[in-house]
């Protein structure tokens, strides 16, 4: 893996796609920065972190994988992140598709862009931003949380970006040619309100449900089944989950 550290920069993932697009970068690829003052959250959304208080930071892997199981990339990603921290004694909770929760906090989230040839994804820029040090945040963010809110302790953020960066690079190689099915509980136990009855706004359902996940597809589709029996198979923009203020 080769690293790259930048003061400042608009965002990591913008600075990597954009290299990968001119053909610039060749190899696994992370690149740091300091301070990131056009952080792309997922959507519309924008990241917003403190300078050098918290890991910044984007992968680029040469991926070679068929589009169908583009799932799997967010899938190794949030489970090297999640057994990082396991080992430096933090459990924390995958929201899906690949948020980092604690305590229903969001400690860390993920943005994957992908370069794409045909049905191959040839290339994914996987950014990551995890709350270290941070201690207050912007009133208007939801609900964030850092590593130092939870155990009152300083975080070297090149440590976490070296560490989760080799282990997203490992568990891919190691996960892209095991059937989705052999993966898919491990992922399931790990995932924040995983068999939890909690209340849910589906597109195409007029009210809200009561309901809890139950499965995820190899596409990436969360299955969640209604108090009534319906099952419901949704992706990221079909589905809110209404208690996460
Ligand atoms: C989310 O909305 O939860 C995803 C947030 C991803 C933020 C990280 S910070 C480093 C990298 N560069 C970006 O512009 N975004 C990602």
């Amino acid at each position: 893996m080769k690293y790259i550290e930048l003061n400042e920069i608009d965002s990591t993932n913008a600075y990597l796609s954009k290299r990968l697009l001119s053909g610039e970068i060749t190899e696994s690829t992370t690149v740091f920065t300091h301070s990131q003052n056009k952080g792309k959250g997922m959507g519309q959304n924008i990241w917003v972190s403190d300078n050098d208080k918290n890991a910044l930071f984007s992968i680029a892997l040469f991926t070679e994988i068929k589009t169908e199981e583009i799932f799997k990339v967010s899938l190794a990603t949030s489970m090297a992140i999640y057994e990082f921290l396991k080992l430096k004694g933090i459990t924390t909770k995958i929201k899906w598709p690949n948020d980092i929760y604690y305590d229903g906090k969001k400690l860390g989230g993920i943005l994957i862009e992908n370069k794409l040839d045909g049905n191959v994804v040839k290339a994914s820029v996987i950014g990551v931003g995890l709350n270290l040090n941070q201690e207050k945040f912007p009133k208007w963010l939801p609900n964030p949380i850092s590593l130092k809110n939870i155990t009152g302790q300083d975080y070297d953020a090149k440590e976490f970006i070296t560490g989760i960066s080799e282990m997203v690079e490992k568990k891919l190689n190691k996960i892209k040619d095991v059937p989705f099915a052999d993966l898919r509980l491990d992922y399931l136990l790990n995932l924040y309100c995983f068999g939890k009855i909690m209340m849910w706004k589906i597109q195409g359902i007029k009210d809200e449900i009561s309901g809890s996940i139950v499965d995820v597809k190899p596409s990436g589709k969360i299955v969640v089944q209604a108090v009534s029996g319906q099952l419901c198979e949704c992706d990221i923009k079909e589905i809110k989950l209404i208690d996460d203020f």
